[in-house]
């Protein structure tokens, strides 16, 4: 209900606006989506898979490193759930004859089964020079959330907070913010959050982060046909590309 009242303001909207063609090459890599189906809450399908890579390719992304959640007892992934798909998902493309170049890791939850693991000599699934994606619920603050920074840095990886403008929690605070980036972490900025998607609070909270250029990343965090619907409205206004120019944005050094 509350995406169909969404989509028809959108849609009047638009009506009123300029419309330009959507160019995200600046980006060029998303690294943080659930597009690999089947195994979290995001596409169940990997045919939907090709067409929203397909989509997103179209506006300038080059590569996807793809995102499952992993959350302890709710969705329990790991590399052996999540390889095998992102091979299936490679082995489509490539028989399809379509040059999209796809990764895969994860957004691990912070919680006690995240420590443990970090402690652990288990494998974790990192990306580029050892990033590893992690994210907190939209409830609470993850109370070990330090002690996992200084965990992952003395494992030599560099922690991005997904969505930190997402964390309601801290709307009001925004010295957390600079607080959890005196800890020397990357922030990962959705871009459907300056869309005014998830709020007018969440799109404030995303514009300040990156006008004190606080965003190091920006992700789709791409789950269903409403998140692409909202991504196509947005990345066809002026507005994204005023906001985000000359922002000091890493995506592209993941190419
Ligand atoms: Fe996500």
């Amino acid at each position: 209900m509350v995406h169909h009242f969404y989509d028809i303001c959108t849609m009047l909207l638009s009506l009123f606006k300029k419309k330009i063609q959507p160019d995200l090459s600046f980006i060029a890599v998303d690294m943080h989506s659930h597009l690999l189906p089947g195994i979290d809450d995001g596409l169940q399908d990997i045919e939907k898979t090709i067409s929203f890579m397909q989509d997103l390719h179209a506006v300038g992304y080059k590569k996807f490193i793809c995102t499952p959640h992993i959350l302890n007892g709710v969705h329990n992934n790991s590399p052996e759930t999540i390889l095998p798909v992102l091979d299936n998902v490679r082995a489509l493309l490539k028989e399809r004859n379509i040059p999209i170049l796809v990764e895969a890791a994860a957004e691990y939850m912070v919680d006690d089964s995240f420590e443990e693991l970090v402690k652990s000599d288990r494998p974790l699934l990192i990306f580029g020079r050892n990033n590893i994606l992690i994210e907190m619920s939209y409830m609470a603050p993850s109370p070990n959330l330090y002690q996992v920074i200084f965990d992952l840095k003395m494992k030599g990886l560099n922690p991005i907070l997904a969505h930190p403008e997402r964390y309601n929690y801290y709307h009001m605070d925004f010295e957390k913010y600079i607080e959890i980036k005196g800890r020397d972490i990357f922030f990962q900025v959705n871009l459907l959050s300056l869309s005014g998607y998830y709020g007018k609070q969440v799109k404030k909270t995303a514009e300040k982060l990156s006008e004190k250029g606080m965003v190091e990343f920006i992700g789709t965090d791409m789950h269903h046909d409403n998140h692409l619907m909202a991504f196509k409205q947005l990345t066809s206004s002026k507005y994204l590309y005023d906001l985000l120019k000359n922002k000091p944005l890493l995506n592209t050094t993941l190419l």
